[in-house]
């Protein structure tokens, strides 16, 4: 049973500690109400054309002749690689996306090839880690925990929600403090690099509160199109650190991009515009832990998958405009997508999908040669317990239908290493936990304070990993130089220190 007797302060006592606030403790209501508001297309928001500014951005980024001709060199070399790419991926399918067993990832007998597929399809299934018997009691416990709170229990849709409003439930505590789910994440954190000076610990996974889904078959509401979390326009926009994650799509080497190295993802602004649901952590993988056995056409989650070249396609497609518009080509796709037809455009104040405050979205219309109709592909069949990761990078999107018979259900639990800002977030989460209050990141105003059968520090695994996914033990460095040194001791300062909260 974990206990941590500081955690009875009042929210009062928080407030007045240390030199500087916990950015993330702030529990005003931000704006919006549910999963629906992080998406134009779901909030049904109109796309409104950007300031002048955005065509001095593009200036800025390519500002002599020749780095509009390395542009222009790097744009045709990704359409012809677009063009090989997308014909494999439509050819193989769901076969593309590898599959990792947690014995394997346990005892150190990872492929090395297998790796390899890994990082370069950036989503991976994970198998075995967790039984199919805790996974769908988890899911049981969840349908009873709706019931029980059913008057203050708020979701998307509102009338009959499928993705709950849920961050303190018991299983989710569960879950997110599974030793082998924790070992999991860790071996994928370690996939990434960053500079021996970069304050980042990727050995050491924290949790990352989130929600989950319980989706019924027929549904069609939470139709969740192709887009990628972190932020926008902030790629190109936020000139200190997240810019830098893409520098090298704008050199001679656009290969050499390395999506990778978290170097400059530790202080990259993913939020400028403080947008609604926008994460504030670092969140290297994206992922959720199924709790039903979901098929393609079920309601399960889609995703480009080649990281390298979807994102080297994204970062430069806003620097191009087509010459003749896809509509004077009448049906001819082929002509429309015809390197020819497309000149560099740095006048246009267009960044497509690009919305300020909102997830970056994609469409056969904003980014007509990932031809994503035919290749988002859907990931092969899960069992409840399997565990699947996308990178952050990664074009995602979750089927417009589920055509199953049974629920297609998750919990959504991304792999999460420590850095000081995260563990800045941790520290106010965990306090959010203790209270029952939202979570900083999501909007849903009332939290589940007072809920029945919410979740306690009781619920909470043994051992330290557990413990310290959830800020409850002090964190430990891996010996991998100063950087990771110097992350660990400010996460601690931020969750044990005087002022934490
Ligand atoms: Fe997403």
């Amino acid at each position: 049973m974990a206990t941590v007797k500081s955690f009875s302060h009042s929210r009062r006592e928080y407030a007045s500690a240390g030199p500087r606030p916990n950015r993330y403790s702030n529990q005003q209501a931000k704006p919006g109400s549910d999963i629906s508001d992080a998406f134009s297309s779901l909030a049904g928001a109109p796309i409104l054309e950007l300031p002048q500014r955005y065509s001095e951005l593009k200036k800025e980024l390519v500002p002599g002749l020749r780095d509009q001709e390395v542009l222009l060199k790097n744009w045709n070399e990704v359409l012809d690689c677009l063009k090989h790419t997308n014909a494999r991926i439509k050819e193989q399918g769901g076969k593309i996306i590898p599959r990792l067993l947690f014995s394997d990832i346990e005892n150190g007998r990872i492929d090395p090839d297998i790796l390899e597929q890994v990082r370069s399809v950036g989503t991976v299934i994970v198998k075995g880690a967790v039984t199919k018997e805790q996974a769908l009691g988890w899911k049981e416990s969840i349908k009873r925990y709706a019931a029980d709170n059913r008057d203050r229990a708020r979701g998307f849709p509102k009338d009959d929600p499928q993705v709950w409003e849920f961050y303190h439930s018991r299983p989710q505590v569960s879950a997110r403090t599974h030793p082998a789910i924790l070992k999991t994440q860790a071996f994928l954190l370690t996939q990434w690099r960053a500079d021996a000076d970069a304050e980042i610990s990727l050995g050491n996974p924290i949790s990352y509160f989130d929600r989950l889904r319980i989706r019924f078959p027929g549904d069609m509401t939470f139709a969740l199109g192709p887009h990628i979390d972190g932020g926008s326009v902030e790629r190109w926009e936020d000139n200190k650190a997240y810019r830098k994650c893409f520098s090298r799509i704008l050199s001679p080497n656009w290969k050499s991009h390395d999506a990778f190295d978290a170097t400059h993802r530790i202080e990259a602004k993913m939020d400028i515009y403080a947008g609604p649901s926008a994460c504030n952590v670092f969140r290297p993988w994206q992922g959720w832990v199924s709790m039903s056995s979901t098929s393609a056409n079920e309601g399960t989650l889609q995703v480009y998958p080649n990281t390298l070249l979807s994102t080297a396609y994204l970062i430069l497609r806003a620097f191009f405009s087509p010459i003749r518009t896809a509509s004077e080509f009448g049906g001819n796709k082929n002509g429309y997508l015809a390197a020819e037809n497309w000149a560099l455009d740095l006048e246009s104040t267009a960044f497509p999908g690009s919305v300020p405050g909102r997830a970056q979205e994609l469409s056969d219309e904003t980014h007509p040669h990932l031809e994503l109709t035919e290749t988002m592909t859907s990931v092969p069949p899960v069992d409840p317990g399997d565990q699947v990761y996308w990178h952050c990078d990664t074009i995602h999107a979750v089927e417009s239908q589920h055509r199953g018979k049974g629920d297609s259900s998750v919990m959504y639990i991304p792999a999460v290493p420590v850095t000081v800002n995260n563990a800045e977030y941790l520290a106010a989460q965990r306090a959010s936990f203790i209270t029952g209050y939202r979570p900083y990141d999501f909007s849903s105003v009332e939290g589940e304070i007072g809920f029945i059968g919410r979740g306690s520090l009781q619920d909470i695994n043994e051992g330290s990993l557990s413990r310290r996914a959830y800020g409850l033990e002090k964190f430990e460095a891996l010996g991998n130089g100063n950087g990771e040194a110097n992350a660990i001791e400010k996460a601690n300062e931020w969750l044990f220190g005087p002022h934490s909260l």
